[in-house]
């Protein structure tokens, strides 16, 4: 029996174009390999794919003063619009400043003081969800990080915990420690991805620099704005947008820093919905709502000129 490779296929046909397409190898597997069986009960379905109703996940990174917190107001306000009707919920790790806008905008706060640890986020989170929001923020994401009792100082003591103070064995168990705050992540993942609410994520950038590994360069590689997060959370995010110090809630789609590249992700079906600049605003956020819920969004941006 032959058995072809995609490669000898088109090989084939581009040599003989009267020849019938090859069929592919459906024999058994030789008997000195192991057979490949499907988990028994496991089913797939093949349908026509269709687009349902999704939540959102965007993320607002930057330096303070930027415009996250303003911007991630802004835009739910314009997602609440056409959501549920349920209301915005602030999770607010910043010792209650997203409160200064209490007067400028309409929504629910929720106080989150230390300790950052994934599952406290997870707490904060369902505690949320129990007023039916249309929208939660979480201001910001970056404690889970790097802040009092998050997933840095979870890494800290559980190596104290596993090897004590002997250098070498924390050196030989620095992978073993990250074991079970990944774990706690993961949960808090999954947690967020659960939610019916869109969701808008603040994330603290800061300018970094690495060293590069070319052997005779000395000097560092400039990063850029880099995210204060874990990227198995930038890589879940719907959309994200970079804003810069001193943006005010302009957002920057293109970067060609390794880092500042890491905060923006600009989907092809929101590319209309920025296109004509400006801060962030309410507008953003309806139509990414609108999007989000099934709708075709209708063109926006450069209008065509008439002739007089
Ligand atoms: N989308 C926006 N539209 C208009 N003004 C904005 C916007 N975003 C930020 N600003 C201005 O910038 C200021 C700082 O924004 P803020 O959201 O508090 O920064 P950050 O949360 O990044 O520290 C706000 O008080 C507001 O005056
Ligand atoms: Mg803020």
């Amino acid at each position: 029996m032959n058995l072809l490779t995609g490669e000898d296929a088109t090989a084939m046909r581009l040599a003989d174009p009267s020849a019938a397409p090859p069929s592919f190898a459906t024999s058994p597997a030789p008997s000195s390999a192991p057979a490949l069986l499907a988990p028994p009960g496991r089913r797939f379905i093949v349908q026509r794919a269709v687009r349902h109703e999704v939540p959102l996940l965007m993320g607002l990174v930057g330096p303070s003063g930027s415009g996250k917190t303003y911007s991630a107001l802004r835009l739910a306000t314009g997602m609440a619009a056409v959501s549920s009707g349920g209301p915005i919920v602030l999770i607010d790790t910043e010792n209650r400043r997203a409160e200064h806008y209490a007067d400028q905008f309409a929504f629910q706060h929720i106080d989150f003081a230390p300790p950052y640890g994934p599952l406290d986020y997870l707490a904060a989170l369902q505690a949320a969800e129990r007023v039916e929001p249309s929208v939660i923020i979480i201001d910001s994401l970056s404690h889970e990080h790097d802040g009092e009792g998050g997933t840095l100082d979870c890494v800290t003591a559980e190596l104290d915990r596993l090897a004590g103070t002997d250098p070498t064995l924390q050196q030989r168990l620095a992978t073993a420690a990250w074991r079970r705050p990944k774990a706690l992540r993961r949960a808090m993942l999954s947690g967020l991805l659960r939610m019916r609410a869109h969701v808008i994520v603040c994330i603290r950038a800061t300018e970094r620099t690495r060293m590069t590994r070319e052997p005779m360069a000395t000097e560092p590689v400039e990063l850029g704005l880099t995210p204060i997060a874990a990227p198995e959370f930038l890589f879940e995010l719907t959309c994200s947008t970079l804003l810069k110090a001193g943006a005010q809630g302009e957002p920057c789609w293109a970067s060609t820093l390794t880092g500042e590249h890491a905060a923006i992700k600009l989907p092809r079906q929101f590319v209309d919905v920025f296109r004509g600049g400006g801060a962030l605003s309410e507008k953003h956020g309806e139509r990414m709502a609108r999007w989000a819920s099934g709708e075709v969004l209708p063109p926006t941006g450069r209008r065509r000129r008439t002739r007089s």
